[in-house]
């Protein structure tokens, strides 16, 4: 049983962001209220798809404050928890009598049934996996469908018997009541998922809730989205200036180029070269922003301060606080040289705002008692002390979202498709000391895997795939003569978040050509492996 307290803990940091927007009302506003399911944010991507805007918060938020933000409407997500049981989450029971137009999926189907005078019975077998929904009634959530689609279902518990006033709207072969409703309080509830894609259209049936049920208008645009940050951007930062770090990413590159199209040259970017990128890309990073952009740009080549730094260092946790700690101290040096900096911009994206408010180990998040597997580095946690205000024109939106917006901001496709690439770059793949020689051999490699899996089509299909270079030589045979040279693990993973992976089944081909085209090219490399360790146990980096 989950602490489900723990959720409200938090929950007056975030209304203050929520009232705020609340207060410009600019566009319809659905919620989802979470149940801790996995899908929940999902559900708020899918609105959003609809272009309608959508915030998810605590299943417990009043209905006074849902009111007081002039929300359209509600989604109650899924959960893990069964409704009956003693400390399962519960709305505040004025939601059912508010007027706001709901839709109740699974958890969220149960519990207005019960709560409206239906009952629920706990479920022995759990319902999983694929289904046919037969429809009994297209109105509302199910209007334009056909007789009958496809549905993903998941769940152990099942409403029994309807509330007042509700009628069967959808079944399947097993699940009387797989969709319900009562039309005239605007009250919707369907025992499937309609937020993934085993449901092909559910699209629709979100559509349909928002557009018809909530009246909710599709103004949710990246054309507005840019129009209005704009004016933000320039409300806030006014006449003054502001400094944005780079990293090379979607994010600060995004960022960096919608605060560019509001401040113009009151803004600065600055690129920490650490000396661990790869080939060539600190100077593509330099001239997209110089000539692409036209944006004042800093670029400072720290490499000799950092490979100093980390001379004689092979523990992974030391390298990495050693590179963040000198990463921070190098961007305030550097900041302080260019004068008065009041504001500060980053790439903060929704899941960071959500995950900051709501943490719940009922969601998969790290708790804060998690053991610390890496301290991570990124150009995103900068001091936390400096005196900067912070401007995080990104923290409405989810990851997708971004790379629309990055697209339509002129972003090259080459950054916005980029795998992520950890804060500490290659030097947390080069397992050792590192040093600029063994950077260089890396950036060759890691320069031919990226080449070869681009080329064969396999780039976007995974998570990530780098090269690692092992503290380890061993012996081989080229052109008759003995060779005692270097070893490069191949590691390349799918996953859809980074907390789990699986090492990517390649083709054998393909395998070979990369590692003949190391071994070839490479003069410091006999030998290539290729890495099958999913994560867990393993991560991803290798340190
Ligand atoms: P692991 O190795 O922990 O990595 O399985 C999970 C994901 O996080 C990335 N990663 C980092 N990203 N700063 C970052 O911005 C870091 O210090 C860092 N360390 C790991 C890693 O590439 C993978 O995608």
């Amino acid at each position: 049983m989950y602490n489900y307290r723990h959720l409200t803990q938090k929950i007056s940091l975030f209304f203050d962001f929520v009232i705020n927007f609340a207060m410009q009302k600019k566009h319809d506003l659905i919620v989802v209220l979470d149940f801790g399911a996995q899908y929940s944010m999902l559900i708020a991507r899918r609105v959003r798809e609809c272009n309608v805007y959508c915030e998810m918060l605590p299943y417990d938020t009043p209905v006074s404050e849902l009111k007081k933000m002039g929300v359209s409407g509600i989604i109650l997500s899924g959960g893990p928890s069964s409704v009956y049981e003693k400390e399962s989450p519960q709305v505040e029971k004025a939601l059912w009598e508010s007027g706001l137009p709901i839709l109740g999926i699974c958890y969220g189907l149960q519990l207005m049934a019960k709560d409206l005078g239906g009952s629920v019975k706990q479920g022995k077998k759990k319902e999983y996996g694929k289904a046919t929904l037969l429809i009994d009634d297209k109105t509302n959530i199910f209007a334009g469908l056909g007789d009958q689609i496809q549905c993903w279902m998941s769940h152990g518990d099942t409403v029994v018997s309807l509330p007042e006033g509700f009628k069967q709207l959808a079944h399947t072969a097993n699940t009387n009541f797989a969709a319900v409703g009562n039309q005239e309080k605007k009250l919707f509830g369907v025992q499937f998922h309609p937020e993934v894609v085993h449901t092909p259209q559910g699209i629709e049936i979100i559509k349909n809730f928002v557009y018809i049920v909530c009246s909710g208008k599709p103004t949710w645009t990246t054309k507005n989205f840019i129009e209005e940050s704009i004016k933000d951007i320039k409300a806030t930062v006014g006449k003054e200036k502001i400094l944005c770090a780079l990293s090379g990413g979607v994010d600060s590159t995004t960022v960096a180029a919608l605060i560019h199209k509001a401040v113009g040259d009151q803004l600065t970017c600055m690129f920490i070269d650490q000396g661990f990128m790869r080939k060539n890309e600190a100077k593509k990073i330099e001239e997209l922003f110089t000539k692409k952009f036209k944006i004042k740009f800093a670029h400072i080549d720290a490499a000799k301060k950092f490979f100093e730094k980390l001379k004689g260092v092979s523990e992974p946790e030391r390298k990495r606080r050693i590179i963040g700690e000198n990463f921070i101290r190098t961007f305030e040096e550097e900041a302080a040289k260019l004068g008065k900096m009041p504001f500060l911009a980053q790439g903060t994206l929704y899941p960071d705002v959500i995950e900051s408010a709501v943490k719940t180990p009922a969601k998969g998040y790290h708790s804060k008692a998690a053991a610390r597997i890496k301290t991570h580095h990124n150009v995103g946690g900068l001091p936390e002390d400096m005196q900067f205000q912070l401007v995080e024109p990104l923290r409405k939106l989810f990851k997708d979202e971004v790379r629309k917006l990055g697209r339509e901001l002129g972003v090259p496709d080459e950054i916005i498709s980029r795998q992520p690439f950890p804060g500490p770059g290659l030097a947390i793949r080069i397992i050792g000391e590192v040093t600029p020689k063994r950077v260089r051999i890396l950036q060759e490699v890691d320069d031919i895997i990226v080449s070869e899996i681009k080329k064969a089509g396999f780039y976007r299909k995974l998570w990530q795939s780098f090269g690692v270079l092992l503290p380890i030589r061993t012996v081989g045979v080229m052109g008759d003569k003995r060779t005692y040279l270097n070893t490069v693990a191949l590691r390349c993973v799918t996953s859809s978040d980074a907390m789990t992976a699986d090492w990517a089944r390649l083709p054998y081909d393909l395998l070979e050509q990369i590692s003949n085209r190391i071994v070839n090219e490479s003069p410091a490399v006999n030998r290539v492996v290729y890495d099958i360790s999913s994560k867990p146990p393993s991560t991803i980096e290798w340190e």
